[in-house]
């Protein structure tokens, strides 16, 4: 299977998230093979956003997560609050919110933890800035984040994670990963996680790529069998250009029926 997020960021509100929402089902239409579709718009669309979804082939996620359930916290969103949206995904770690926003490995593993404990799927993005790939880090770098983020953390299978390998340097700029750089840090995350997780086989893990994903480059991205499925930030609210993108999932799974 193939699943394609669609994270629609900070960049459309109520009345634009219901007719995307609309714009992004259609986009399944008609096809034989499609992929799983997972579409994050913001917190305060995602009332509306389910009444499109419900009983289509779409799920809905959050983009974020408070790490608990109910208190004086002023302006978060807590996972109870998911259950009552029909919210069963959830992004967590994305380097917008570890860079820009100053979340921790610490505030993230929280959050992790929270979430499965609310039988979430967790969404977890990782991945190195431009810095730290020049100076040849990014392998632990992704290693850490990995580790920090399940610290503690006993599972008994991969079903309910996604890992997300986001490099900062590639989201939102227009350059995205070469394909051979994106394979190394997907074998790489795979193994991390089955040296952490020794009972679960590092294939059960499913790592998306994430970061300038468009319709020039998500079936490069897509027919490679180490990756499950791509993050889509920008061109996901391009509803042609997204229509693009799960073209290519469909053909990357017809290719492989
Ligand atoms: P872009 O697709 O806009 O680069 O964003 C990627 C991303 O951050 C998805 O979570």
């Amino acid at each position: 299977m193939k699943t394609i997020i669609a994270n629609w960021k900070m960049n459309v509100g109520v009345r634009e998230s219901v007719a995307l929402a609309r714009g992004t089902l259609l986009t399944l239409r008609g096809r034989k093979n499609i992929p799983e579709l997972v579409i994050c718009p913001p917190f305060v669309a995602l009332s509306e956003v389910r009444k499109i979804v419900a009983r289509s082939h779409a799920a809905l996620g959050a983009q974020n997560m408070s790490w608990e359930d109910q208190g004086a916290f002023t302006g978060e969103i807590s996972p109870r609050m998911f259950e009552e949206l029909g919210v069963t995904h959830v992004i967590l770690g994305h380097s917008e919110r570890r860079h820009v926003l100053g979340e921790t490995d610490e505030m993230i593993q929280k959050k992790v933890q929270k979430a499965l404990e609310h039988n979430l799927v967790v969404i977890l993005c990782v991945g190195e800035t431009k810095a730290q790939r020049d100076a040849g880090e990014e392998r632990d770098i992704v290693k850490e984040q990995l580790l920090k983020a399940f610290d503690g953390l006993r599972i008994k299978n991969a079903e309910k994670i996604f890992i997300a390998y986001e490099p900062v340097w590639a989201i939102g700029t227009g350059q995205s990963a070469e394909v051979p750089q994106m394979l190394e840090m997907h074998e790489w995350i795979k193994r991390v996680l089955h040296e952490r997780f020794k009972e679960i086989p590092a294939s059960q893990f499913r790592v998306l790529y994430g970061g300038s994903v468009t319709p020039d480059n998500a079936y490069q991205f897509l027919r490679e069998s180490l990756v499950d499925g791509v993050l889509v930030g920008g061109a996901s609210v391009k509803i042609n250009q997204f229509n693009e993108i799960v073209e290519a999932a469909s053909e990357v799974l017809e290719a492989q029926s």
